[in-house]
């Protein structure tokens, strides 16, 4: 019997909605298909959104999304996706397998999308291939309300008023795909194109985002935050769990073993250990640490679906991912106090997606099963909890981890919400919860569930859902339970 404790008289910090963010890129069929049909689509729409897509999010409880990019973020010119669709440019994604993109959704499709979603907006800006002149009048044009040539063409291209920008991100992986830059010269280049970045909205000013690290990659974090300084409130992580660690052979999403099993959820561990590093060499920097951790790409990335494009990076989802999404979920809340957003990659269609489409089909996969479960804790308070747990070997990597991951928090009315994953593919686990001070009232549970390799397809999108959950007892001062092998239990505990 595992012990757990939960200490609501510790609170710790409040949870941020916009850890439970997301990244939808002009990649594959992710904005084209995925979320965007245009007007004319057969497939019901509102302004070309698609309805399905837009209801399913929604109610998932999306409090923020990335866009253009990624890669596509810096060699998009902004220009070239407002005014009328038929004088929009057409271009080639270079990045992404080579395919016209006829930029018909652009900026005011994204604030419209945002706009339905009810969620929070975060842009990626141009450092790679755009200019400082081009950022500059980009802000402008989505954030001034005065008299000037950006807003008057905003009001032109039909939207009187500006749009609330909460996030914006000075480049995207600039030691790569953005511009195969050294830290300090991206340093340099952010305090250039940062300064160009205005707030001309006191009252919802930008919380500005530098380019981060790749993965481990301290050296470029010390360097940036050596010349970003208190210029930046985030600095942006980019950590994919890739099972084989090679780029050129990844593993399939669906067509795996136990070893690929036990290492594909010890490398998402890692994610801890780099958040951990990461806010040491940032703290170390900035002692009052007024700049915080922002994720803003992580999930799985397998092999593309077989007989699929390979520039669109469209895979399975299994309960493997939502594994992978319940372990980084939870280390994300126990760092509430460092990590102000995470943004998983990518809403639909690409990598570790919560939803998947075909023509006019849509299902939700396991991972989107798990964002839905924990949206209670979004802006909940973080307090303290401890599990006890076993460690489970992962042959291939010659490391361990832990069997059992949790995170508690509570909410303004006093309801605890606990999540508790049980990684392992075959043990069950059985648990005693403690709550400090708390004389429990009524509990309830709900549990995602299956075999690993259970997944929603078209043929069966319901195989993986979430049921109610029963197979706990409820104690005076907290409750037991068992967890199956491969599950995510979450716990509502009133008192
Ligand atoms: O998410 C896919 C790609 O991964 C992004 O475009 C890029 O930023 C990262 O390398």
């Amino acid at each position: 019997m595992e012990k757990y404790l939960i200490n609501p008289n510790q609170k710790i910090s409040k949870i941020s909605k916009d850890i439970y963010g997301h990244f939808a890129e002009h990649l594959g069929r992710c904005i084209y298909n995925g979320i965007f049909v245009g007007k004319n689509s057969k497939i019901p729409n509102v302004n070309g959104m698609r309805s399905d897509v837009v209801n399913a999010l929604k109610e998932m409880g999306i409090p923020v999304l990335r866009w253009p990019g990624g890669c596509f973020a810096d060699e998009y010119h902004w220009k070239d996706g407002i005014g009328s669709l038929e004088n929009r440019k057409k271009m080639v994604n270079t990045n992404w397998g080579g395919v016209v993109e006829d930029n018909s959704f652009g900026t005011h499709e994204f604030f419209e999308l945002c706009e339905q979603l009810g969620c929070d907006a975060y842009v990626n800006g141009n450092v790679g291939s755009g200019s400082v002149q081009e950022m500059n009048e980009w802000i402008e044009y989505m954030t001034f309300d005065g008299i000037s040539p950006m807003a008057q063409l905003r009001r032109e291209n039909g939207r009187e008023k500006p749009w609330k920008l909460k996030y914006f991100g000075v480049g995207n992986e600039s030691w790569g795909c953005g511009g195969n830059m050294d830290p300090e010269y991206y340093g340099c280049l952010f305090k250039r194109y940062n300064s160009f970045v205005k707030d001309y909205d006191p009252e919802n000013r930008i919380t500005r985002i530098a380019c981060g690290p790749n993965v481990d990659d301290y050296h470029w974090t010390r360097n940036v935050m050596d010349k970003v300084k208190h210029r930046a409130h985030g600095i942006s992580l980019h950590y994919y769990t890739i099972p084989t660690g090679y780029w050129h052979h990844k593993g399939s999403s669906t067509d795996f073993d136990l070893n690929g099993y036990n290492t594909t959820i010890c490398k998402a561990y890692r994610m801890e250990e780099l958040i951990n590093n990461h806010l040491a060499v940032m703290d170390s920097m900035n002692p009052q640490k007024s700049v915080k951790l922002i994720v803003d790409e992580w999930g799985t990335w397998f092999d593309v679906e077989p007989g699929t494009n390979p520039g669109f990076l469209y895979q399975q989802n299994t309960m493997r991912d939502a594994i992978v999404a319940a372990l980084t979920l939870n280390i994300f809340n126990k760092h509430a106090d460092r990590i102000m957003m995470a943004n998983i990659a990518q809403t639909v269609n690409v990598l570790q997606s919560v939803i998947l489409t075909e023509g006019e089909k849509m299902l939700l996969t396991p991972t989107y099963h798990v964002f839905k479960m924990y949206k209670d804790h979004q802006e909940n308070t973080l307090i303290g909890s401890y599990i006890t747990t076993e460690n489970i070997d992962s042959k291939e990597d010659g490391k361990a981890f832990p069997q059992l991951v949790e995170s508690a928090s509570v909410d303004e009315n006093g309801v605890i919400c606990s999540t508790v994953a049980n990684t392992s593919a075959v043990k069950t686990a059985k648990i005693k919860c403690q709550i400090a001070d708390t004389k429990v009232k009524s509990i309830r549970a709900e549990i995602l569930t299956g075999e690993i390799h259970a997944k929603n397809d078209f043929d069966n999108t319901d195989e993986v859902k979430t049921a109610g959950f029963t197979d706990f007892r409820t104690l005076k001062d907290g409750f037991s339970a068992t967890l199956p092998p491969c599950s995510v239990v979450k716990f509502l505990i009133e008192k």
